[in-house]
């Protein structure tokens, strides 16, 4: 695919993966717009980083999602290009019980819920141009479940099913469906974790480097290092791979208490 005439929105550009590829992104394409919900991140990425655009939105909020998609269709009407990847990822025992339902239904609603709102937005729009490409965040947790993060995985599953689906739906259109899931990533939101053995932390920026290589290639499921062995290992051998991810448990408990 081709990066140079892309006008880019990526959800949750203000940290981490997200930020690592507004960062790398910028270098190959025509625009490079990233939303997050606090502002104040917003601007220190923008006095950082100039070239890129900011805009404040909840993406688990209709109306937020619905303002953001009317900006960007009037300043923007050449956008081409979404990245699904503002998420959250929570810990819960359903034995402590020390959470409410609600705040399980906030998860769907961030992690999975809005990335098909916002396609279901932008979508319309993407098949009347010439090319245009959605790349949908997964995780290699798409694949095994971690079951301190019963919630997360379910809705990482979901998604990945989910793009899968409207990949399949779209294939005789001019709009490419992507999927990166990647491995443990060291960024905001795995400060806490420990490397565990056979899951290192990787870096941000090897990380947007290899969505750049996968897009430029169409490669439509990327899933760098240890994702990629998680897939093979389900495969093989399912209840292997279910022990490997969870056998520190104990360990990542005391890390989250
Ligand atoms: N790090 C990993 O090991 C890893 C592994 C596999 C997959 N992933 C996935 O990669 C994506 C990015 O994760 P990360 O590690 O880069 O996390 P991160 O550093 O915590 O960044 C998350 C970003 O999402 C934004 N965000 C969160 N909730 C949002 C909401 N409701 N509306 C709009 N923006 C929101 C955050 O900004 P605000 O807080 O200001 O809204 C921030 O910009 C996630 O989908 C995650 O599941 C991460």
């Amino acid at each position: 695919m081709n990066l140079t005439d892309k006008t880019i929105l990526i959800t949750g550009g203000s940290s981490g993966i997200g930020l690592a590829f507004a960062k790398a992104l910028s270098k190959e394409a025509r625009k490079v717009i990233i939303c997050g919900r606090n502002n104040q991140k917003l601007e220190k990425v923008k006095e950082e980083f100039p070239e890129l655009e900011i805009v404040q939105c909840d993406v688990s909020s209709k109306s937020d999602v619905k303002s953001m998609y009317e900006k960007l269709r009037n300043e923007h009407p050449d956008l081409n290009m979404l990245i699904n990847n503002a998420g959250v990822f929570k810990f819960y025992s359903f034995l402590k019980r020390n959470h409410s339902f609600e705040n399980l239904e906030d998860e769907i609603s961030i992690d999975f819920t809005s990335p098909m709102r916002l396609i279901d937005h932008f979508l319309p729009d993407f098949l009347d141009k010439s090319e245009a490409a959605i790349v949908n965040v997964t995780s290699g947790l798409a694949f095994v479940p971690f079951s301190m993060a019963p919630v997360y995985c379910a809705t990482k599953a979901g998604l990945h099913s989910y793009t899968e689906s409207l990949r399949y739906q779209l294939k005789d259109t001019s709009v490419k469906i992507f999927e990166m899931c990647p491995p443990l990533v060291d960024t905001p939101m795995t400060e806490k974790m420990p490397d565990a053995p056979g899951f290192k932390k990787e870096n941000a920026d090897e990380l947007a480097a290899t969505l750049i290589k996968g897009l430029k290639k169409d490669r439509y499921e990327m899933r760098p290092k240890a994702s990629s062995q998680l897939f093979t290992l389900r495969r093989l051998m399912p209840s292997r791979a279910v022990g490997m991810i969870n056998k520190n448990n104990n360990k990542m408990e005391e890390v989250f208490e």
